[in-house]
């Protein structure tokens, strides 16, 4: 083989549904599966319990390179998310974790100290890859390049119902600001910004069900795979 396997990244903002579409994809394509905003959520979470939120640059670089990561999934079929073995789960998936994952992909060297990480997850058959930056940064030579979107009222929505879902509560008003200050702060940051790769195809999901997202992407691998 002359290249590694291939990857089709699924970024886009918060609520836009990328995780479960990305979720469905791999699943669907038998590939393997990346999420790396856990991953961002993982060095926020870690750094708060080290005492560490306000540390310099290169000490929270230092906790995103050495952490021991395991994705797995339980019986129920639940994805089960492991840092320095403890089940992180459910506080991963706190908005209080969202904010403080935000914070640190603001710092260069915690990016570049993720980048390899996320490199990793490359392995045959295939990779899904979800996030913000993975076509424009991780995954420059992506097969696909798929960026997912939707108005902020439906995201907020959505991230209501799926908190609410796993019983974790919070406000409809304030999960709305805090998605249109997270947007801004991830579209407006320097490094890294969330926008579409120039060879980013862009779908609106504002008003489209996940099985008709998940089938418009499983035709573009297919078209991909047909003219390559
Ligand atoms: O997708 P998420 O809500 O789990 O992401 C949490 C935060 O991590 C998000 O506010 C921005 C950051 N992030 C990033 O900067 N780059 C990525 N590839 C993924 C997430």
């Amino acid at each position: 083989m002359t290249r590694s396997a291939p990857v089709l990244t699924i970024d886009g903002p918060s609520g836009s549904g990328k995780g479960t579409i990305a979720r469905r994809l791999a699943e669907a394509l038998g590939w393997h599966l990346l999420d790396s905003g856990a991953l961002y959520r993982l060095v926020g979470l870690a750094a708060e319990r080290q005492g560490k939120t306000g540390a310099p640059e290169a000490d929270i670089a230092a906790i995103a390179a050495g952490m021991e990561i395991r994705f797995l999934t339980d019986e129920q079929g639940e994805e089960q998310i492991l840092l320095d073995g403890e089940d992180v789960t459910t506080e991963v998936r706190t908005e209080e974790c969202g904010r403080l994952a935000s914070r640190v992909a603001l710092l260069g060297l915690v990016r570049q100290a993720l980048q390899s990480v996320q490199q990793s997850f490359r392995k045959p058959p295939g990779l899904v890859a979800d996030g913000r930056d993975m076509g424009t940064q991780v995954f420059p030579d992506a097969d696909l390049k798929v960026f997912l979107t939707a108005s902020a009222g439906e995201r907020a929505k959505r991230r209501y119902k799926q908190l609410k879902d796993k019983g974790i509560g919070v406000s409809l008003a304030a999960l709305s600001r805090d998605i249109e200050d997270r947007d801004r702060r991830d579209s407006e940051r320097s490094l890294a910004p969330l926008r579409p790769a120039d060879d980013a195809r862009v779908l609106d999901s504002s008003k489209l069900t996940i099985d008709e997202v998940t089938r418009t992407v499983l035709e573009w691998v297919r078209e991909k795979h047909a003219t390559n």
